[in-house]
């Protein structure tokens, strides 16, 4: 991220999800909010992904991965969760939108930078904030997210659901392993769904993906905010457990295409972008 600037990829992400709802009828991911918080930005943003339809695949792997983390959140809430954080939030709108109301503390932690710039947008769109929302600004290479949470409130006692959408690919292994090992570690008992690639150079040289992987990379980089990190999928599940998580999900490109996208037919290298669902408990 620029030094002190918002993330512009948080727009980015906000952008795909409001097209979603335009384009694609909010087939994989229906958000109510998704346009309201974009705001007038939403326009330039259809003719944009009109205009550059391979981007299509993007939209529609960050739907995928934010209704396969709020479908998890629905299930760990039916089990019991009473807590949310919503790690590297962005323009996330679940908890503007969600009915659990003061059944479900959500604490929304972000670069301040980003934080602050969401409030404001919040404000302009008029979308209220609820009683059971807190904000706990951190940058995650330089503050602990267990301070960042404990001065906003947060009781590591309760079982909690982490969502990390679109944020991993972002920081070095220490902000990654530190924040898996709080959640690990929670008393409470801890419950994540992130996102994540798998390292660019180590697969089939030129499947038909390979040219849209590295647009995004380039992308990103762009807009000042380089991919850091990659991981072999092996690897991380085994960091996972040693971490302490019991239960590894792990949607991988075949996966997801054979839950969501079943009617299309065809098939996809499994190497890429995957979601993953970990849990202590
Ligand atoms: C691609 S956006 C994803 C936003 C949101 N989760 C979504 O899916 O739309 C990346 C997010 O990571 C946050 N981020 C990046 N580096 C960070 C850091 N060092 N500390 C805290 N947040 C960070 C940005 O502020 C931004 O909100």
């Amino acid at each position: 991220m620029q030094p002190g600037q918002p993330s512009r990829t948080a727009l980015g992400a906000a952008a795909h999800r409001a097209v979603h709802q335009v384009l694609d009828g909010g087939r994989i991911f229906a958000d109510p909010l998704a346009v309201r918080i974009l705001g007038a930005d939403i326009d330039v943003a259809v003719r944009d992904a009109e205009d550059h339809p391979s981007t299509r695949k993007l939209r529609l792997f960050i739907a995928v991965r934010t209704r396969f983390a709020e479908d998890a959140l629905t299930a760990a809430v039916a089990r019991g969760v009473r807590q949310l954080v919503v790690l590297g939030a962005g323009l996330d709108t679940y908890a503007y939108r969600t009915n659990l109301g003061e059944n479900l503390r959500v604490f929304e932690v972000d670069h301040p930078a980003t934080q602050a710039w969401k409030r404001q947008r919040l404000a302009e769109a008029a979308i209220s904030v609820p009683s059971a929302l807190s904000f706990a600004p951190v940058d995650f290479e330089r503050e602990t997210l267990a301070d960042g949470l404990a001065a906003a409130g947060f009781d590591p006692a309760q079982q909690t659901f982490f969502t990390w959408l679109g944020v991993v690919p972002y920081l070095t292994d220490q902000a990654v392993f530190s924040t898996l090992g709080f959640i690990a570690g929670l008393p409470g008992g801890g419950h994540v769904v992130f996102d994540y690639g798998n390292p660019p150079d180590s697969g089939p040289a030129q499947d038909e993906y390979a040219a849209v992987r590295e647009a995004l990379a380039n992308g990103v980089a762009s807009l000042g905010e380089a991919f850091k990190i990659h991981f072999e999928t092996d690897e991380l599940h085994a960091k996972l457990t040693a971490l302490g998580f019991r239960e590894v999900e792990d949607l991988g490109p075949a996966l997801i295409r054979e839950r969501y996208f079943a009617n299309r037919g065809g098939s996809t290298p499994d190497r890429g972008g995957h979601i993953v669902r970990a849990t202590t408990i």
